[in-house]
């Protein structure tokens, strides 16, 4: 029986017919794009629709960079310019307004990105406790800022201050949590924000754009919608946007970059993605291994930067590993987001199941076998992942990013294998590596921390706990995020600087006391 719980239900269109630009929710009345979701609400099989967003273009676009632009107003905006307590106060009225969304926004992800509820209800909490945190650690830096140091008869008041205009650009994947990983530390820094959602998980944001109208000074956000190309390509070709904010794929933000005529103004914030291998040693934990692989490289069925998508097993366990972890990833249950026990959910983008078949069929042509009985199987939304073995160098699913449920294994006998390949790899986000033996792990974490940014001892990749530092070597990252470095990444220091003289003196004290300048204050901020 074939039964949507009734709080799950989708019960009427959204048509998000306003944007927010200018500190206005304006209506759209030009071209909207239907959204629908690949789960089907019926029985016999039919993508659901959901509803409809604006389909923009280079006006629109430019309409946005504009009212971003005034109200950063190259760093004289209210804004960039406002008491770092003011600054808070806005966040904290949004997280409020934020959290009333709970419901809705949980629903919408798993419709929209096929997320499971308790998945979808984790994004929503963390990234809630995300904001949070980022309040207490910007005041933590502001309480640290609030002072003089005098050096060689020169007094400097050292703090951060923001970059300018923001482009920021979020997956599909987490489309709440890392699209205000960026948001939230960029906005709280004073940078003015123009933000296009990703191509899935869209509608999920529409409870939000009154919250965030209501919540900054107009123009400090504005959310547009459109294809990347139609919008985001205008804006960063006038040059003036100060940092490029980007968690998705390197060629979008390769060719984002290009477009700007001034890149060296240019920073870049960029999450992009990764090749995880797991190593798993001849003396590891098989069990703890499995288990941790199975999370690894299945959870949101391997749609996540940080999923492990290359196995590398020692020759000696392989047989034993394989025949573990093909029975644990066939016992995975396939079913819609908010079913009981539900591990494997529809893949949000409809072209996914024939992607991930074309992987799987290039390397049966070059010579590797699907090892688990129900690997490949198809339905309209979904294909069940297959553990191919064995894989080598020549196939795609060794080189590609799959982002889906697909598992390519390699055997070892040197360990130099692995490591050679990680070093030849374009990708150094982070390993997991299952072993015991110090001795074998010793030197090898030696070499590991410098092929990648997180060596995850017995236990899968993963982003969290989000105050760990979050980035990633060569075509992975650029620049660090985690509550506090994120903070960092959005700003630059900048300082006041003055001789050390009884005329200087009084002013400094003068300015200090008269509590008139916002960026000059050694108050702690509670
Ligand atoms: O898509 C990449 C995410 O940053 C992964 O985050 O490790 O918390 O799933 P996660």
């Amino acid at each position: 029986m074939y039964a949507i719980p009734t709080p799950y239900k989708i019960s009427a269109l959204l048509n998000q017919t306003t944007y927010l630009v200018g500190g206005e929710l304006k209506t759209w009345t030009g071209q909207m794009t239907d959204v629908y979701s690949t789960i089907s609400s019926t029985e016999v099989y039919k993508p659901t629709h959901l509803g409809a967003i604006p389909d923009m273009g280079e006006a629109a676009a430019l309409e946005a960079l504009d009212a971003a632009c005034e109200a950063y107003n190259q760093g004289q905006g209210d804004w960039p310019t406002m008491k770092v307590e003011q600054r808070i106060e806005c966040m904290e009225k949004f997280v409020t307004a934020f959290k009333e969304q709970r419901e809705t926004i949980v629903k919408y992800l798993m419709w929209e990105v096929g997320k499971t509820l308790e998945d979808s209800q984790k994004e929503f909490d963390r990234t809630v406790v995300y904001i949070y945190d980022t309040i207490e650690d910007y005041k933590k830096l502001d309480r640290d800022s609030a002072k003089f140091s005098k050096q060689d008869g020169v007094y400097a008041h050292i703090r951060r201050g923001p970059l300018g205009v923001v482009l920021c650009l979020g997956p599909y994947n987490y489309p709440l949590n890392e699209t205000f990983a960026l948001l939230i530390p960029a906005l709280i820094m004073g940078n003015a924000v123009i933000f296009k959602p990703a191509k899935h998980g869209v509608l999920l944001l529409s409870p939000l754009l009154k919250a965030f109208q209501e919540s900054f000074p107009k123009g400090v956000v504005n959310i547009i919608y459109g294809r990347g190309r139609k919008v985001a390509t205008p804006i960063m070709k006038t040059g003036r946007v100060d940092v490029l904010a980007l968690i998705g794929n390197s060629k979008s933000a390769i060719a984002l970059q290009d477009e700007h005529p001034n890149k060296n103004r240019l920073r870049l914030v960029l999450g992009l993605e990764a090749k995880n291998p797991a190593i798993v040693l001849p003396d590891a934990d098989l069990d703890l291994a499995v288990n941790e692989c199975i999370s690894g490289s299945l959870s949101f069925n391997g749609q996540r930067c940080t999923a492990l998508k290359v196995f590398y097993i020692h020759e000696d366990i392989i047989e034993e590993f394989n025949k573990r972890y093909v029975a644990k990833v066939d016992a995975l249950k396939f079913g819609n987001p908010w079913e009981e026990g539900v591990q494997l959910t529809p893949l949000p983008e409809p072209g996914k199941p024939a992607y991930i078949q074309e992987l799987i069929d290039d390397a049966l042509a070059k010579g590797a076998q699907i090892i688990n009985k129900k690997g490949g199987e198809r339905c309209e939304n979904y294909i069940f992942p297959a553990v191919l073995y064995p894989v080598n160098k020549t196939m795609r699913v060794y080189e590609e990013e799959q982002f889906g449920p697909v598992v390519p294994i390699l055997s070892f006998k040197d360990i130099q294998e692995p490591l050679n390949d990680m070093a030849d790899s374009n990708y150094g986000q982070q390993v997991s590596l299952f072993g015991n033996d110090i001795n074998s792990l010793a030197p090898l974490i030696d070499t590991l921390v410098n092929l990648v940014c997180r060596v995850n001892l017995n236990s899968s990749c993963q982003r969290g706990p989000d105050v760990f530092p979050f980035t990633g070597r060569k075509d992975s990252a650029v620049a660090t995020l985690s509550v506090h470095d994120a903070l960092r990444s959005f700003s630059i220091r900048t300082f006041v600087a003055a001789k050390d003289n009884p005329y200087n003196q009084k002013i400094l004290s003068d300015l200090l006391a008269s509590g008139k300048s916002n960026f000059m204050s050694t108050d702690y901020i509670l």
